[in-house]
C-alpha cells in the first residue's frame, strides 16, 4: 500500500476492506466514524492528571454518536454558536447545562440570552458586547476570553491571535473590560485562550497556562483557566506523532506553580479526525498535458480541508490493493473550481479507473462539517461502526 507508514496502531480501517466497500455500495461520497477510535482517543486525554475538565469542540464533528461517545467518556461540550448548543441538547437531553460551554465569535444578542437561559457557560471576548446589551449580562458570571497578541497552527487561516484575527479581547482593553463588568455585577470566573488550531509544539499549553494564570491572580475571581483545543494529528506519513507524554509533563508542571485553578482544554480535532474516513468513487480517470488525474464524486464539497488550507489527507484506492503498476494522480473531484482537488501527485495503482472506491484518511474532524452543496451536489452520507 503506497500510503506511508503507519501512525500509533494501524487506522480503524486497515483489515476492513471488505466492510468499507459494502457500505460505499450504499452511496458515495461516505463518511464512515469508527467509535472505537473515538473513545481511545478521548481516554488519552481525559487520564491526564492536570487536565480538570475536558470539553469537546463540537465544531469538528457534530454527529449525535460521536456526540455521544464523548459525553459517555466524562467530556463537556464545547459550543460556538446556537444551533450546536441545541443539536447538543437534542442529543443529550439529560447532559448537566454546567458541561455545556458556549464560546462564540460575534453572535448575536439573542444568542447568548439563550445560552444563558439554558444555564450554559458562556465566555466572551469582547468589551462593546457588554456596553451594548449591558442587561443581558448584568449580574451573569462569565468567561472571558483573551487575544495574547499572536496565533498558531497548521495555517494562517486557522490561527486566531493577534490584530488579524477577529478573536478575543487585546491586552490593551483588559484593565477596561475588568472595570466594566465590575460596573455591572458581572464575574469573570475563567479565563479563556485558543491561539490556533494543528499546533505542534507539546509545550505550547503550558505556556498559555502561565500566561493566563498571572493574569488571573490579578482578577481575583477566577477559578477555571481553559487553555484552548489545537492539539494536531499526524496528517501526513512524515509527521510525527504529538508527544502527549511531554504535553501531559508540561502541563503538570505548570499547574503544580500555579495550583488554584481548574485547568481546562477544548479539543475538537485530536480526539475524531483519524476516527473518519471519506469513501468517495472513481468517476472518470483523465490524462492532460502529462498530468493523470483520477475524478471523484466528491471534492471541495465533500472535503473542503486542501482546498481551503492546503492540508494533506492520505488516499487509498480500496478497491485495488495490488502490488502491481503504479502510477501518479492528482485526485480531484467534481466541482467547477480549479481548487477541487483533494490531493496532488498522489500514488495510486495505475489502473485506477471508474467505480474503484477511494479511501480519504483522518476525515472526521472538519470534514462533513464543513461539507457544502456548492454545484447543488447533495452532502456526504454518514455511518458509524460502533
Ligand atoms: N476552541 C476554540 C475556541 C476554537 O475556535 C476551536 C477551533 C477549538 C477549540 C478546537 O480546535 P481543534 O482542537 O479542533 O484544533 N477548519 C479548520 C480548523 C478550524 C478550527 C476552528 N476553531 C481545519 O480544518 O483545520
Amino acid at each position: 500500500i503506497a500510503f506511508g507508514a503507519p501512525k500509533r496502531a494501524p487506522a480503524w480501517w486497515r483489515g476492513r476492506r471488505e466492510a468499507l466497500l459494502a457500505i460505499a455500495q450504499q452511496g458515495t461520497p461516505r463518511y464512515v466514524y469508527d467509535l472505537a477510535t473515538v473513545r481511545e482517543r478521548a481516554r488519552s486525554l481525559s487520564e491526564t492528571a492536570a487536565v480538570d475538565r475536558c470539553f469537546y469542540a463540537i465544531k469538528a464533528n457534530s454527529h449525535p454518536a460521536i456526540l455521544k461517545a464523548i459525553a459517555g467518556e466524562g467530556f463537556g461540550l464545547e459550543c460556538v454558536s446556537q444551533g450546536e448548543f441545541e443539536r447538543v441538547f437534542a442529543t443529550l437531553p439529560d447532559l448537566a447545562p454546567g458541561r455545556v460551554l458556549f464560546t462564540p465569535s460575534f453572535a448575536p444578542r439573542r444568542e447568548y440570552e439563550a445560552a444563558f437561559e439554558r444555564g450554559i457557560i458562556v465566555t466572551l471576548d469582547n468589551i462593546e458586547a457588554l456596553q451594548r446589551w449591558p442587561e443581558v449580562f448584568r449580574d451573569r458570571t462569565i468567561w472571558l476570553r483573551i487575544d495574547l497578541g499572536h496565533g498558531e497552527g497548521h495555517h494562517e487561516k486557522v490561527r486566531t491571535g493577534g490584530v488579524a484575527a477577529k478573536f478575543g479581547l487585546p491586552m490593551t482593553r483588559f484593565d477596561a473590560f475588568i472595570e466594566e463588568a465590575r460596573k455591572l455585577g458581572v464575574r469573570i470566573s475563567g479565563l479563556h485562550a485558543h491561539l490556533g488550531s494543528g499546533i505542534e509544539d507539546p509545550n505550547h499549553w503550558r505556556g498559555v497556562y502561565a500566561h493566563l494564570a498571572g493574569l488571573a491572580d490579578s482578577v481575583g475571581t477566577i477559578e477555571t483557566i481553559d487553555i484552548g483545543g489545537g492539539l494536531p494529528i499526524p496528517y501526513t506519513p512524515e509527521a510525527p506523532q504529538f508527544d502527549l507524554a511531554l504535553w501531559r509533563d508540561g502541563l503538570a508542571e505548570i499547574k503544580s506553580a500555579y495550583p488554584r485553578y481548574g485547568l481546562v482544554i477544548e479539543p475538537g480535532r485530536y480526539l475524531v479526525a483519524e476516527s473518519g474516513a471519506l469513501l468517495l468513487t472513481a468517476t472518470q480517470t483523465v490524462e492532460k498535458d502529462g498530468v493523470r488525474r483520477v475524478g471523484c464524486d466528491g471534492g471541495m464539497n465533500a472535503l473542503m480541508r486542501p482546498a481551503m488550507y492546503e492540508a494533506y489527507h492520505g488516499i487509498l484506492n480500496i478497491s485495488r490493493l495490488n502490488d502491481g503498476e503504479t502510477a501518479v494522480f492528482d485526485v480531484v473531484g467534481p466541482i467547477c473550481e480549479s481548487s477541487d482537488v483533494i490531493g496532488r501527485g498522489r500514488t495510486l495503482p495505475a489502473d485506477t479507473r471508474e467505480g474503484d472506491v477511494l479511501l480519504v484518511a483522518d476525515a472526521g474532524a472538519y470534514g462533513m462539517a464543513m461539507a457544502n452543496t456548492y454545484n447543488l451536489r447533495a452532502l456526504p452520507a454518514e455511518d458509524v461502526i460502533e
